[in-house]
């Protein structure tokens, strides 16, 4: 970006030896008392003239910078920014003085001399007799903080989530076996009938077609667990919530059935799609799910699950609804503190885990009594990825 042709004739500056060095008087008249506070600001200021070059700088925003105030004052805007950063501080200028917009404000990273990358959050605003006042803070700490209890937080999803298929395993072995037993049986009456003197090959070819089925099957569970064993997160993806509520059902099958609990969908018709990311979701569906079951086993009265999506204004609504003994009223806000647990073998993380992910999708995690008897965990996501 070259220096602005109507950049303030105070604002001289020398260039030597390519670099730019700064000697530059204050560009504007401001009252005194404007000046202390510019100078004595806890935060870093700048005043910017209307093709974003910087007319002064206080002694915080050098800092943050990096750079003596007197090398930053008459260099062109964005100079010491990302280049990235330095193409939007450009767009951002132009709203500014063509008075389409007031104020911004924005994150961004400042290039200090050494390479060394600090974000700051930057506010400007459109003044009457300065064309722009930037403030400056230094947000790198936070954001890097930020970004660690994010890291953090996924690791320990992760980490649930394994420790949740582990428990699993032997349901889902048995899923796997269904589909594999019924293909060597197909497979065995096929060969028998081949082998016999008059082949019926119409048959044959219909056990072909079931052994295809079950192997589509066997493979599609499979392909869910390797998904859902994936260390990243996945990306947020157009889902169509009330297929995976039906196909994470599916993994639990022998566990309802062992227990002989009755399973049924009141699944809304025309529910939009969702963004989210699946893996994740599909975690919680998971975690409610199993608590579902652990409050059902033992239970003498109705066993049913119940699991429902409902269209609630600009979200959706999933819940898993049990006939169990329910929740002491005193505990309802309890469970989703991390690791309270009343099971002998809990760790206590699923629903704290799962409150975490649904929040992470700017949705709502709570539970309700379900009558007579029971809970009914729902969870609440925004149809349109996010409401702000
Ligand atoms: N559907 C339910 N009916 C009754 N109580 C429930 C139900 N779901 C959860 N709870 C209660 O909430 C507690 C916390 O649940 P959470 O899923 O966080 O942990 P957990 O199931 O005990 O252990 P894990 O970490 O293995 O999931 C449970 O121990 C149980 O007391
Ligand atoms: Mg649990």
């Amino acid at each position: 970006m070259g220096r602005s042709s109507d950049a303030p004739a105070s604002a001289r500056e020398t260039e030597e030896n390519g670099a730019t060095l700064g000697n530059v008087e204050p560009a504007f008249s401001a009252g005194d008392s404007f000046h202390r506070v510019f100078e004595s600001a806890p935060f870093g200021m700048a005043l910017r003239g209307t093709a974003g070059d910087y007319r002064e700088v206080n002694d915080v925003y050098a800092r943050i910078f990096g750079r003596p105030a007197a090398e930053i004052s008459g260099c062109p805007g964005g100079a010491f920014l990302h280049p990235d950063d330095a193409v939007s501080d450009k767009v951002i200028f132009q709203k500014l003085v063509t008075g389409q917009v007031d104020g911004f404000r924005i994150q961004r990273r400042v290039l200090r001399p050494g390479g060394e990358v600090r974000w700051v959050s930057v506010t400007l605003t459109a003044l009457a007799g300065i064309p722009v006042l930037e403030m400056v803070e230094d947000v790198t700490e936070v954001r890097r903080s930020r970004e660690e209890i994010r890291e953090r937080e996924a690791a320990l999803t992760h980490a649930t989530r394994l420790a949740t298929l582990g428990e699993m395993a032997a349901g889902i072995a048995h899923e796997v076996n269904q589909p594999l037993a019924a293909i060597v049986n197909y497979a065995n009456g096929s060969l028998r009938r081949l082998a016999s003197a008059e082949a019926d090959l119409e048959s044959v070819k219909q056990a072909l077609g079931y052994i295809s089925r079950e192997a589509m099957r066997a493979s599609e569970i499979v392909r869910r667990l390797k998904r859902l064993s994936r260390r990243e997160d996945g990306d947020r993806e157009r889902v169509d919530l009330n297929a995976a509520l039906r196909a994470t059902a599916d993994l639990l099958e022998a566990e309802f059935g062992d227990l002989r609990i009755e399973v049924s969908f009141d699944l809304a018709a025309e529910i939009p799609d969702v963004l989210i990311d699946l893996v994740q979701i599909e975690q919680v569906v998971l975690n409610l799910l199993r608590n579902a079951i652990e409050a059902l086993r033992g239970w003498d009265g109705t066993r049913r699950i119940t699991l429902s999506t409902a269209i609630d204004g600009e979200r959706v609504r999933i819940s898993v609804a049990d006939t169990g003994p329910g929740l002491e009223p005193l505990l309802v806000d309890k469970v989703f503190d991390a690791f309270f647990t009343t099971k002998r073998t809990g760790l206590g993380m699923g629903l704290s885990i799962s409150r975490t992910i649904v929040e992470n999708h700017r949705g709502r995690l709570w539970v309700q009594p379900n009558s007579p008897t029971g809970a009914v965990f729902c969870m609440a996501l925004p149809i349109f990825g996010e409401i702000l």
